[in-house]
């Protein structure tokens, strides 16, 4: 009991010795890493945590970090009771006391590919000085692709056909994949072309060249950005002759596959039911459902 006591405060004084010897009573916290999407607001995560709440602040900086250094790239800064913006899309959280602790996000407007990288918070009060690190990722998602064939319709089988997937405005660089309807990984097949565009992000041109089969006329590419963002597409080659006359040199593009999570699914699902309600007798679905996630809708380019 005795022995446990004195431990007891002993570990308690020196802790609290530990925190009232140094001459800074301040303490900035930042969350390791954020995640911005691209075009929207991101928020990077800093606080200031302090044992005694009155304390004076001389000065506050947000700057983005290069080689270790702030150097010309401050973003906020804080002086005379007052905030100034080098530029307007960056911006502070709301300046709020809660409990011992000042949150002092610093908001992204417009979030660009560019301002992925380091960035620094620094303050400096009457009762001390400190700082802290946050990394921004940014993240663009990839538009649905859409799959195109040479030649598009009047394919024959044992034709050699050549599948384009297109899929655009993505960051980070992602990667094409391809499967037929059994869902053989056909990627190793396939050339993949990614063209950077001004702002940043990517544009992704997958190439497939096959020889058709009626058997096995189904073809799907998946854009894979990271692990949560898959986009999907599926493409039926037009095997035997054209319906349609002057067709012949259009090319026909189906689309789409589309999973963007959940709500996708919630918002077909919703659509069958209301459409269902609506048309009554018509009994047919104009989508025929072929898994949870998986939904096709066919589209076919003008004349
Ligand atoms: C900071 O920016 C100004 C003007 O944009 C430039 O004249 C100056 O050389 C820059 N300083 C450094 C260290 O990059
Ligand atoms: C796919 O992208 C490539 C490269 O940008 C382009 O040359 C081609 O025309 C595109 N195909 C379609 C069907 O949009
Ligand atoms: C398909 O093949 C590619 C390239 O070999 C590979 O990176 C990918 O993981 C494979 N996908 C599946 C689902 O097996
Ligand atoms: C990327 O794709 C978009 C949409 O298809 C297109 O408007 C843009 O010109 C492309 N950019 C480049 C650099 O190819």
């Amino acid at each position: 009991m005795a022995l446990s006591d004195m431990l007891y405060w002993a570990i308690g004084i020196a802790a609290i010795q530990a925190v009232y010897c140094q001459d800074n009573f301040i303490k900035v916290e930042c969350d390791p890493e954020n995640q911005g999407v691209y075009s929207q607001q991101a928020v990077l995560n800093c606080k200031v945590v302090s044992i005694k709440k009155d304390f004076q602040i001389i000065k506050m900086i947000w700057c983005k970090v290069e080689a270790d250094k702030c150097v010309n790239k401050t973003m906020l800064t804080f002086e005379n009771g007052k905030w100034s913006a080098k530029d307007e899309r960056f911006s502070i959280g709301a300046l709020e006391w809660n409990e011992k602790e000042l949150s002092v996000s610093l908001l992204v407007q417009k979030t660009q590919v560019s301002d992925q990288g380091s960035y620094r918070f620094m303050i400096s009060t009457d009762t001390g000085y400190d700082k802290g690190n946050t990394y921004l990722r940014v993240t663009a998602p990839y538009s649905v692709p859409v799959i195109s064939s040479v030649p598009g319709i009047n394919i024959e089988d044992s034709m050699p056909v050549t599948l384009t997937c297109n899929a655009s405005g993505g960051y980070p660089p992602g990667q094409i994949h391809w499967f037929d309807q059994l869902d053989s990984n056909w990627t190793k097949s396939s050339a993949l072309r990614t063209i950077p565009t001004q702002d940043g992000r990517f544009n992704l041109s997958s190439v497939f060249t096959t020889t058709a089969s009626s058997s096995m006329a189904l073809y799907k590419c998946v854009v894979v950005n990271d692990k949560m963002d898959k986009q999907r597409a599926e493409y039926q080659l037009a095997i035997g002759p054209g319906k349609q006359e002057g067709t012949k040199n259009a090319t026909a593009i189906t689309a789409v596959f589309v999973v963007v999570g959940a709500l996708a699914s919630g918002i077909l699902i919703l659509y069958i039911y209301r459409r269902r309600s609506r048309a009554g007798a018509r009994r047919e679905s104009m989508f025929p459902i072929m898994g949870n996630t998986w939904f096709q809708g066919t589209a076919r380019g003008k004349r």
